[in-house]
């Protein structure tokens, strides 16, 4: 097997034919959004008798880290958009080994932070990932939002406004965990793909540009809709959307959304039990359902811990990381992986060392289980129960008290 950079004139054919294989495409001549897709982004593939067979896609991007407003940060991100393995090469490692490949070259050029959404649990935990937070997501009856704010009449939006929806989605309102992924051609192909879709929107910005806007697949008639991206600058926005939503109620039944960050969205449900109830089985049920969709990871550790900023007294520990990416990055990469001992200060001016001192308590953990204690995903002495990750008592209480972020919300999945 032969792992390689993605060469355009000799893999995209077989990249399609992947694709149409998992499933992704019902036909290789719909996979010509693929080709968009792939601009921009860094693509890897594994060879098997000469035919691309595994194709691993990262792009590059930012993730925000936020305890307060005032101290958010922004870190290069790497989103791994992508993998994929042909039914002829299954269980030969091939996506495992590219995927690893893929983080080590993306750690080399500079992205400090790993994500995606993954397929199911425990794949991707082999690679270093630990699971992310649970995310909301609702389907409802437009016509039973409560929500009174006015909207205006809003602007179409069509597949040709990719590069406007890219934009607002850069610009719109951001807080803890949310996400920016930059290739142009990762926008214009998500959204070519996209079968029957529907999109409004509003130009409010100074220069005309697109402030606020929802953009989504219509499945049939009476739906279900499904919003796939949102954007807004201000809860202003934020509402005028959900009125706008709400507007569709007269002939659209249900409507399928992620939770906005800033609200509790079954607030805006009048009467959620008895909708659910009498609704299930039916094509428009409508229900909540919580999962943990997404997964990231450090990639460099020392780099995310000077840009955390918590306003805590320090805690000062010593770090003994293992990363089980090192099994699967080839020896030719400088990066193996993050495995080591670190001696952490977590605090306004955070930093790891390389070392370990000897009157300091020490916290051993997976990479992947320290990426979600840092994240903020679950308390320390709650990832002591049921991942990878040990201290003393007095530390995980310290952490629990001094690490106390946001819920994280991407806000634009892939
Ligand atoms: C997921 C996928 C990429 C894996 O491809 P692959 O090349 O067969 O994977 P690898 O050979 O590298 O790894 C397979 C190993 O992972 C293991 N594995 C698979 N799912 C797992 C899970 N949820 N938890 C733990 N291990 C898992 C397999 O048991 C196998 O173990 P083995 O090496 O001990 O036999 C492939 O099944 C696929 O393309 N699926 C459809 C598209 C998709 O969902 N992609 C993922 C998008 S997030």
């Amino acid at each position: 097997m032969e792992l390689v950079t993605f060469d355009r004139d000799r893999d995209l054919d077989a990249a399609k034919r992947v694709w149409k294989e998992v499933g992704w495409v019902r036909s290789i001549g719909e996979a010509g959004w693929l080709a968009d897709f792939l601009d921009g982004s860094d693509c890897v593939v594994a060879r098997v008798d000469g035919e691309a067979e595994c194709v691993v896609v990262c792009a590059n991007g930012s993730i925000r880290y936020e305890e307060f407003p005032d101290t958010a940060t922004d870190l290069s991100m790497c989103a791994v958009t992508a993998v994929t393995t042909s039914h002829v090469a299954r269980r030969l490692g091939a996506a495992r080994r590219l995927t690893a490949l893929s983080l080590a070259e993306q750690a080399q050029s500079g992205a400090e932070v790993a994500r995606l959404g993954m397929f199911d649990q425990g794949f991707y935990d082999t690679v270093g990932f630990g699971t992310g937070n649970y995310v909301n997501r609702f389907m409802f009856d437009p016509s039973q939002l409560k929500v009174t704010h006015p909207f205006r009449a809003p602007k179409r939006l069509t597949k040709d406004d990719w590069s406007v929806m890219r934009k607002a989605m850069i610009a719109r309102k951001r807080g803890h965990g949310s996400c920016v992924v930059l290739p142009e051609g990762f926008s214009k192909g998500e959204i070519q793909h996209m079968e029957s879709p529907f999109g409004l929107g509003y130009f409010d910005g100074s220069g005309g540009e697109l402030t606020h806007f929802i953009w989504g697949e219509a499945e049939a008639e009476n739906g279900p809709y499904s919003v796939e991206w949102i954007a807004y600058q201000t809860t202003d926005q934020l509402f005028e959307l959900l009125a706008l939503i709400r507007s569709l109620g007269d002939q659209v039944y249900s409507v399928h959304m992620q939770e906005p960050a800033e609200l509790q969205f079954q607030d805006l449900i009048d009467k959620p039990f008895r909708n659910e109830r009498s609704r299930r089985g039916s094509k428009f049920e409508t229900y909540q359902s919580v999962f943990a969709t997404e997964q990231l990871r450090i990639l460099n550790l020392q780099s995310c811990i000077e840009k955390t900023r918590l306003q805590i007294e320090d805690i000062r520990f010593n770090l003994v990381l293992d990363d089980p990416v090192r099994d699967f990055v080839s020896d030719d990469h400088n990066w193996q992986g993050i495995s080591g001992d670190y001696v952490v200060t977590l605090g306004e001016n955070s930093f790891a060392e390389s070392g370990n001192s000897p009157n300091l308590p020490t916290l051993s953990a997976s990479v992947g289980a320290f990426s979600r204690m840092w994240f903020g995903i679950r308390d320390a002495s709650s990832l002591a129960l049921t991942d990878t990750l040990d201290a003393p008592i007095d530390l995980l209480e310290d952490l629990d008290r001094g690490i106390r972020l946001p819920t994280a919300n991407s806000g634009w999945e892939f």
